[in-house]
């Protein structure tokens, strides 16, 4: 009997020596001084132990069992991090991970790339310009006179008495034609100003998506047949074009561009812009002859298309940056 205390004894204290981290000294624990443990199935022995054995043994395992506690105590607080440690590692790495949200595009944004896209199957590359406009981009040059109504300081921001924020992307049509010679076929996206009382469908910063095609021999059926298959391209192949006769100072013949799209399920007519053929006092102010160039132009209100595309019911929900606003699309 005693000779297995001995070895009990050998074999415990060497499985403590090879203990060196958190995880095997709790194996130890459980294998010695758990309640299932070794030392605990030699208490056993004493019952088959000789009387003169008995009180020795009895002795023995418990001058062991304290020995190995308080070496085993002694060396979990070297190998450092008890308690949770010791019961085993804090961090699961086999257990699934939470995935990071992910950031999206503004529904502004998605609208604007599909446009860029739709436009860039017809050959319009981008053309881009200043959101601090000069009058004569905003206005002179877009055959604006200075009577005109547009000009009133109270429609626009002005930042001195000849700038202002732009009120239109027209004004890249000037700065497009100024740099370039014909033939020209671009779009602009890009933010627009006006000092506009907020509400449900006005804000005083929107977008635009302004379009200018000049070529010789430029029609108003070339105008029609490309707003048509933007509509298809964007809205699908049921969607129709109506232009309504109107006038802007920079296109001669103009009109109220409409499209047909198709709204929850339903089809109807939604205002989209205005459009019409390049004004020939618009050629002069930059330099092209109007006998031999010709061309449309068209602008239309992004909000607009994702407003009624979405049911999006108030402009202000797409510049409050609300996430649970945002995150639907
Ligand atoms: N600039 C106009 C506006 O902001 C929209 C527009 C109308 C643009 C006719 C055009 C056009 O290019 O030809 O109301």
């Amino acid at each position: 009997m005693l000779e297995r205390l001995d070895q009990l004894e050998a074999d415990a204290v060497a499985a403590l020596r090879s203990a060196d981290d958190a995880a095997s000294l709790e194996q130890f624990r459980i294998a010695y001084l758990g309640s299932k443990g070794q030392l605990k199935a030699a208490m056993a022995w004493l019952k088959d132990a000789s009387k003169e054995e008995r009180p020795k043994l009895g002795a023995g395992l418990n001058a062991l069992k304290n020995q190995l506690q308080e070496q085993y105590d002694a060396r979990k607080a070297s190998v450092g991090g008890g308690g949770l440690a010791a019961t085993g590692p804090l961090l699961d790495i086999t257990e699934p991970g939470m995935p990071p949200r992910l950031g999206r595009s503004h529904v502004i944004t998605q609208v604007i790339d599909e446009l860029i896209d739709v436009f860039a199957r017809m050959g319009f590359e981008v053309a881009e310009g200043p959101e601090l406009e000069d009058e004569h981009h905003n206005f002179i040059a877009l055959n604006i006179p200075e009577e005109h109504p547009a000009r009133d300081p109270l429609d626009n921001f002005y930042l001195d008495p000849t700038h202002l924020l732009r009120t239109q992307t027209s004004t890249v049509q000037i700065r497009v034609m100024e740099s370039q010679d014909p033939p020209i076929r671009v779009i602009v996206p890009g933010r627009v100003y006006r000092p506009d009382t907020h509400d449900a469908t006005h804000s005083s910063m929107f977008h635009q998506l302004e379009g200018l095609y000049v070529d010789r021999r430029v029609s108003m059926v070339d105008l029609k047949t490309t707003l048509i298959q933007f509509a298809h391209a964007m809205f699908g192949p049921e969607a129709e074009v109506r232009l309504r006769p109107s006038y802007f100072p920079f296109t001669e013949p103009s009109a109220e561009l409409d499209i047909k799209m198709q709204i929850k399920g339903e089809w109807s007519w939604v205002e989209l812009g205005g459009c019409g053929m390049v004004n020939p006092n618009v050629f002069k102010a930059v330099g092209y002859d109007p006998e031999q160039w010709t061309g449309f132009a068209f602008g239309m209100g992004i909000e607009r298309i994702a407003m009624r595309r979405y049911g999006i019911g108030d402009i202000r929900w797409l510049f409050e940056n609300d996430v649970r606003f945002l995150r639907q699309f």
